[in-house]
């Protein structure tokens, strides 16, 4: 078995938030890591999807041209996700040419096979924006309530469904215009309709999906499926390879998925001997693993599945799909549009990538929304990272080397006391890697907390220190099998804060070999044997005070 790994595409226009992150990217790292580590053969492949409406609006109001603004976007998120430790395989972006190709190329395979319909459709057109406008980007009166900023696809106060031509004094939400007339042109349809069986077939046969998959992907196909436009009157997107379509391009959701293949592609070419289609096409001993949060999952289980069986072509399907629910910033939700919430770049300045990376973990919205505050944050970083972990670390290697030097001490064998840790150890990691190969994120990280309060319990009831003054085998022993768990600690945490792991790895000055054991091999609490030098590195977590504390509540707004 071989894991393809993929997590939803980022849209380019601006920096992702902490929802974003921890709805995505981040769960995919932690299982794309924890798999490597176990030497499984696994393709973790992620870009930016680079289309669409809002990144056009985006650069127009940065006065950049679109291909620019998209570049520039493009690297500033790359650089943010390599400081996150995120560890891609290939980080690409839908604007490549290899995905216009394979977006033409699916559309041709949906054309000849019968998926595509042709049709004329009103549409609003804004004279002084020259440019069609998407219903989203009008704005007017809604005749329901009278709210003024109602858009043309919902009204946000009241929540009825509009659409654009129900609006009263309707205007341009780019340029204010009133400048607005209706016009007809041509679009391309997606008879989804036609495929409808096929998918509910597909779907009904993932019985191991999680529950919000399956449930969402159901209550889709139970409302019936429409057919879908996939065209759109702009100049920035995949051309539609269609005469009388020269100035139209594929609707961003329609080639955002196929990027996922498309990255593989670009991953495959950028060196000799990797086979990306191996990945993809008859890959039945690959194991296919999505992340995604929940707005996002309509389109994995539908629209997307719908692109590959019109195909009539043998693309790999998704295996198994993993959704989140929101992340919440306290109450209500992050929002790029009002900068509400903690951004990315924002997130690096105010603590290390480790930090967030564990905390998010722990409060994955898994089963149910959950919230970011920052009491929440705090805590985990100071009682779990700082203490639980850190500490111990820190107390041990200090002690030993101030006490017997950089290197583990000689004398004692291991007894009982050491014979229980490491069997809680052994029981631990077992459970570990039972919640990471389920992907249960909040469970794995308590299960990790436990492993490091198993390492404090033991050295509260073995007390070197003290030991130390009255037998110094003893000591020795204990020293000994602290260290071997600072290494098990390093090892096992691995996947949720690469950086401090790869920080004490290097204290601890670790063969390549040694680096590279799973976590079962790494739980033999007497593998680094008396002899071993070590070095003591700088606290790995600082804790976050309450005046700290008080001041990013300050900064961010708490309520
Ligand atoms: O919701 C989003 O952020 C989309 N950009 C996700 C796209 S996923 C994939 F299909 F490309
Ligand atoms: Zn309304």
């Amino acid at each position: 078995m071989r894991y393809l790994i993929t997590s939803a595409l980022p849209y380019i226009n601006g920096i992702k938030h902490l929802g974003n992150l921890v709805g995505s990217m981040l769960p995919a790292d932690v299982y794309a890591r924890f798999l490597r580590q176990e030497r499984e053969e696994v393709l973790y492949i992620c870009a930016t999807d680079e289309h669409g409406t809002p990144a056009e609006i985006a650069a127009l109001e940065e006065g950049l041209d679109v291909a620019e603004f998209c570049q520039r976007q493009y690297e500033r998120q790359a650089d943010i996700y390599q400081q996150f430790g995120l560890s891609f395989d290939h980080f690409g972006r839908t604007s490549a040419p290899e995905n216009h190709e394979l977006t033409q190329h699916f559309f041709q395979q949906l054309e000849a096979n019968g998926f595509i319909q042709e049709r004329d459709i009103s549409q609003i057109y804004s004279l002084d924006d020259q440019r069609f406008l998407p219903d989203r980007y009008i704005t007017g009166t809604c005749p329901h309530c009278g709210y003024e900023k109602a858009r043309g696809d919902q009204c946000e106060n009241c929540t009825k469904v509009l659409s654009p031509t129900d609006l009263l004094n309707p205007r341009s939400t780019i340029s204010g215009s009133t400048n607005l007339e209706v016009r007809t042109s041509k679009h391309i349809y997606l008879l989804l309709d036609k495929l409808s069986d096929e998918i509910r077939q597909w779907v009904e046969a993932q019985t191991h999906w999680p529950q919000l998959t399956q449930s969402i992907a159901m209550k889709w196909l139970n409302e019936g499926l429409q057919s879908r436009g996939i065209s759109r009157d702009l100049s920035w997107g995949v051309p539609i390879p269609k005469e009388g379509f020269e100035n139209k391009v594929f609707y961003v959701w329609f080639d955002a998925p196929i990027g996922y293949i498309a990255a593989t592609k670009a991953w495959g070419e950028a060196e000799p001997g990797r086979d990306w289609e191996s990945w993809w096409k008859n890959a039945e001993e690959v194991r296919y693993t999505q992340f995604m949060a929940k707005d996002n999952l309509p389109f994995h289980t539908i629209m997307w599945p719908a692109t590959i069986l019109g195909s009539r072509e043998p693309w790999k399907m998704a295996d198994y799909i993993k959704g989140f629910n929101w992340l919440n910033y306290y109450g209500g939700k992050f929002s790029t549009s009002s900068k509400r919430g903690v951004f990315l770049d924002q997130a690096l300045d105010i603590a290390p990538a480790d930090c967030w990376r564990y905390v998010l973990m722990a409060n994955a919205p898994e089963s149910s929304d959950s919230a970011f505050t920052w009491e929440q944050f705090q805590k985990p970083v100071n009682k779990e990272l700082a203490d639980n972990l850190g500490n111990f670390i820190n107390r041990i290697l200090k002690f030993t080397a101030s006490r017997l030097g950089n290197t583990l001490p000689e004398g004692g064998t291991p007894g009982d006391l050491e014979a229980e840790l490491q069997t809680t150890c052994d029981q631990l990691v077992k459970k570990l890697r039972d919640h990471l190969h389920k992907m249960e994120f909040r469970r794995a990280t308590e299960t990790l907390n436990a492993l490091w309060t198993a390492g404090n319990q033991y050295i509260d009831v073995r007390a070197p220190w003290a030991l130390f003054k009255t037998d110094k085998d003893e000591a020795a022993v204990v020293i000994r099998t602290c260290i071997n768990l600072i290494r098990l600690y390093a090892i096992a945490s691995a996947p949720f804060i690469p950086h401090a792991a790869e920080t004490l790895y290097d204290a601890l000055k670790l063969t390549d070999e040694e680096r590279h054991h799973t976590m079962t091999e790494a739980a033999n609490l007497t593998i680094l044997a008396a002899g071993r030098p070590f070095e003591v590195p700088a606290p790995l977590f600082q804790k976050l005070d309450d005046d700290r504390l008080a001041e990013l509540m300050a900064q961010f707004g708490g309520e």
